[in-house]
């Protein structure tokens, strides 16, 4: 079957040919029951002879068959859906990460090296590419028909979407859920180059890296003046922070994710480390999004502070 929509993805063939087989099994199904239908209309109308009697009682095979059949046909597509369903939710460990904030009413994307675009988002050809997704203000959906993929995109959450491009071209890039007046106009286009020129794309860019903007940040929003190891106020100290358990104030663990770490500076109040006073101000609407990323890219690259190395050196990293 043609597509309507360009296949330009891993996923696109994958779904489009589940979509064909589960269109055409529903259309067996409802071309039978239409010949049926018919057929019985015109046998048993008003005045034909056809024999009325009653019908016979029972056929254990005709029973045994439709109930067997439709139930290996059920768990074939569920068989064949979860294996789909799979594969979409597991990115590759090498996919090149890629931020992208929605807000009303537009997409903002920021690449590794820091380069951002607004409702435009450059990926490399044959490259896995993995999205980290959240929202600034209302629930969004990131769609790209021709990639065959869908994801919500949620205000304090991150959601994540991969795929590869398969065919180099623009395509539209829409937001499937309502948000708001300009909800019909949050399009963008995905623009997928080869390696190479995504490559020198990135590189034309002045942008500051991350971890670099976030270390500013930390500075500005007046986080370094009490989370400085060498700071009088006792919080706690983030280097080597990323990926570590953290005991809570209730005596609970949690892995120090992005997740964690963007709750932490929006809501610090939730989750208070264990042996600290929950005096940290809130954060949550006086920086946004993008803001925070910068600053979980900077608390990423804190290393674990040597005990070899009381003071000096890693007082100048702040
Ligand atoms: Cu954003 Cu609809």
């Amino acid at each position: 079957m043609t597509p309507l929509h360009p296949e330009a993805s891993n996923f696109a063939v994958p779904i489009d040919r589940m979509f064909d087989a589960m269109l055409a099994l529903c259309g067996a199904v409802a071309v039978g029951v239409f010949v049926v239908m018919i057929w019985f209309c015109v046998k048993y109308r008003r005045g034909s002879p056809a024999n009325r009697e009653g019908r016979q009682s029972q056929n254990l095979a005709v029973e045994l068959s439709w109930t067997i059949i439709p139930f290996l046909l059920f768990c074939g597509i569920f068989g064949w859906s979860i294996n789909l369903w799979t594969m979409l939710r597991t990115p590759p460990a090498d996919a090149v990460p890629i931020y992208v904030i929605a807000k009303q009413w537009m997409w903002k994307v920021q690449h590794t090296n820091g380069r951002r675009e607004i409702d435009n988002l450059h990926v490399p050809l044959g490259k896995p590419v993995r999205l980290i997704m959240t929202s600034q203000d209302v629930i969004h959906s990131f769609y790209v028909p021709a990639f065959r993929v869908k994801q919500d995109v949620v205000p304090g959450r991150y959601t994540a979407l991969w795929f590869t491009a398969t065919r180099l071209g623009d395509y539209p890039l829409l937001c499937s859920e309502y948000c708001g007046t300009n909800h019909a106009a949050m399009i963008g286009t995905v623009e997928v180059v080869t390696p190479a020129a995504y490559q020198k794309w990135l590189n034309a860019s002045t942008a500051i890296p991350p971890a670099e903007q976030g270390r500013h940040l930390f500075v500005q929003f007046g986080c370094s003046g009490c989370h400085d190891p060498h700071s009088g106020i006792h919080a706690p100290d983030l280097h080597g922070l990323y990926g570590r358990q953290v005991t809570l104030s209730d005596g609970s663990t949690v892995t120090a994710n992005d997740r964690y770490l963007h709750d932490s500076i929006v809501l610090p109040a939730i989750q208070v480390v264990q042996g600290y006073a929950p005096i940290m101000p809130v954060y949550q609407s006086r920086i946004d999004e993008e803001d925070i990323l910068s600053l979980i890219a900077y608390i990423k690259s804190l290393p674990p502070q040597s005990e070899a190395s009381p003071t000096g050196g890693a007082h100048e990293q702040h």
